[in-house]
């Protein structure tokens, strides 16, 4: 009966209709490592990146964007969804062998993405802790897992090495996993290949109707500088060796996002992709970064320690072409992306991040209208500023008399963001301005003060370059940040930071994992 057949198919395409309408968005996280502000084409740099340059330009770039200074602590706010304050990672990094993770009872993204029916995949660096099986990313929310657990290793043995504290032994282990088994048979291939390799191997093997969630942290640009030969060739002009190889690695990386991007475009999933693009902190001019014209470097509370690049791509944007001036911070994905995700925020402690997905895809003011960036009662600054070997000392006594008041101990390594206003105390990290190794003037720009200084106010809005302290013109403003700094303060757990645990060491076997 043909009058049937319509009203049936009517009915069938308006039903499929409604479920594509009602399809939560696939969702492809790509994280770079240590890639500085100047670092990409589409900042002036010298560096050569066409596939992020079009993707930016094609979507929102997040202009006033921060992240943590440092790999685990970013990473533990991108899954968490919460401040180092309220997981004790406070303090520097996860090493290799401390019997640390991102604690347990935190419920991490994801999971709230499985739990909203999404699949999960992880490849590239975790550095979240590895001490036991529970730790690892396999145990914490991803349906798979194929890379590295710890900060960094060889980019083609894929070894690592490290000195046990304690018992004064370097290691050296491979540290490579597909799921929770040792990687093998990877040697002398480029991680930069194999994780694109694998990433584009998941989504030609994704069936579009079930959401995916695809977490891709690469290793580039982190040190150990290294790169195939054929990257360096355009690069010939750069002087600087560090530099070159730096700009080889991010060459590799630009292809990379070129070859996933194409990959979803492929296999169908584009149309229905929020894609996500962000450094993990500020360039270590050590190692070929740059962070140009911003202050200071990875390690560091100035900006061009926390200040990160990043940007939005999707056809699901409302805005596009534009870049957002709306303050957001990594611990705001969490929220964000659940909300796309159509599911709920249940199971995770309280959150410190927001949703700002209406100020991504809208322009609408962001919900975040004050940021800690950090405290850390014991952080040290040990790395060279610059080429005469200075570092610049933690004040141990330095209470500034007209401050004397606070109930914040300003000696204490601490920054705070609310509004325009950026409040650093204590010993914010290497403070100069490091143009770029290529320019004609090579040398750092120390800073003028003196080194007994240890509180600081910019506008961050008019004067991003952190370079004219404005706390003797406003001090209700200081007064006013420093009492944020005592509230979170007295909310923060205490640092966890334990002594290396010898046992992490594996042995005949190989190959660094868990010991407990
Ligand atoms: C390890 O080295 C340090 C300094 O080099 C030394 O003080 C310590 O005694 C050594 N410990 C062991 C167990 O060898
Ligand atoms: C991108 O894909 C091309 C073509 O398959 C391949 O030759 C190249 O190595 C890939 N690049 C990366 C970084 O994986
Ligand atoms: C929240 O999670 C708990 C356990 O993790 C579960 O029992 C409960 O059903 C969840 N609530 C909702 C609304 O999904």
């Amino acid at each position: 009966m043909p009058g049937m057949e319509m009203p049936l198919s009517w009915v069938a395409l308006l039903l499929c209709q409604v479920a594509l309408a009602a399809r939560p968005p696939h969702i492809v996280f790509v994280l770079a490592d240590d890639l500085g502000w100047h670092d990409v084409g589409f900042h002036g740099s010298e560096i050569r990146t066409p596939n992020l340059d079009r993707l930016c330009a094609q979507g929102v770039e997040l202009g006033s964007y921060y992240v943590q200074p440092l790999c685990t602590p970013s990473r533990s706010q991108l899954l968490s969804g919460r401040y180092q304050i309220h997981t004790g990672l406070q303090h520097e990094i996860i090493w290799p062998c401390q019997p640390h993770c991102l604690p347990l009872d935190e419920k991490l993204l994801p999971q709230l993405l499985k739990d909203a029916g999404y699949t999960t995949h992880m490849v590239g660096k975790w550095h979240l802790g590895i001490y036991k099986k529970d730790c690892l990313p396999t145990r914490r929310g991803f349906d798979t897992y194929f890379g590295y657990l710890m900060g960094g290793e060889d980019y083609f043995t894929h070894d690592r090495c490290y000195e046990i504290k304690g018992v004064n032994k370097t290691v050296c282990a491979l540290d490579f996993r597909d799921g929770e088994e040792a990687a093998k048979g990877y040697d002398q291939k480029y991680s930069t290949h194999v994780f694109t390799e694998r990433a584009v191997d998941l989504i030609a093997n994704h069936k579009p109707e079930t959401p995916l969630f695809l977490y891709l942290p690469y290793q580039a640009v982190h040190s150990p500088l290294q790169v195939p030969e054929k990257y360096l060739e355009p690069y010939s002009f750069i002087q600087d060796q560090n530099r070159r190889h730096y700009a080889g690695m991010m060459s590799a990386l630009d292809e990379a996002v070129g070859n996933v991007t194409a990959a979803l475009k492929q296999y169908g999933l584009w149309d229905n992709t929020v894609f996500i693009f962000s450094t993990d902190n500020g360039g270590q001019t050590l190692s070929g970064g740059n962070n140009w014209p911003l202050r200071g470097r990875k390690w560091t509370l100035w900006e061009g320690g926390v200040r990160g690049v990043g940007f939005v791509t999707s056809p699901l944007l409302k805005q596009t072409g534009v870049t957002s001036k709306e303050l957001i911070h990594i611990s705001d994905w969490l929220p964000t992306l659940v909300h796309l995700s159509g599911g709920i925020i249940n199971g995770t402690k309280p959150l410190d991040g927001f949703n700002v997905w209406k100020t991504i895809s809208e322009g609408s003011p962001s919900p975040r209208v004050e940021l800690l960036h950090n405290i850390d009662p014991f952080f040290e600054d040990n790395f060279p500023c610059s080429t005469n070997n200075e570092t610049k000392k933690t004040l141990s006594n330095g209470i500034v008399p007209e401050w004397g008041n606070s109930l914040f101990n300003v000696s204490i390594h601490a920054a705070i963001r609310h509004g325009k206003w950026k409040l650093l105390t204590g010993n914010p990290g290497c403070d100069h301005w490091f143009p770029p190794p290529n320019s004609s003037d090579i040398r750092a720009f120390p800073s003028l003060e003196s080194s007994t200084k240890n509180l600081w106010l910019f506008d961050i809005v008019h004067d991003p370059e952190e370079k004219q302290d404005l706390s003797d013109k406003y001090p209700k403003v200081v007064k006013k940040l420093l009492s944020r700094l005592e509230y979170y303060s007295n909310h923060s757990v205490p640092v966890y930071y334990p002594d290396d645990d010898p046992r992490c060491d594996p042995g005949a076997s190989g190959v660094w994992g868990p010991w407990e």
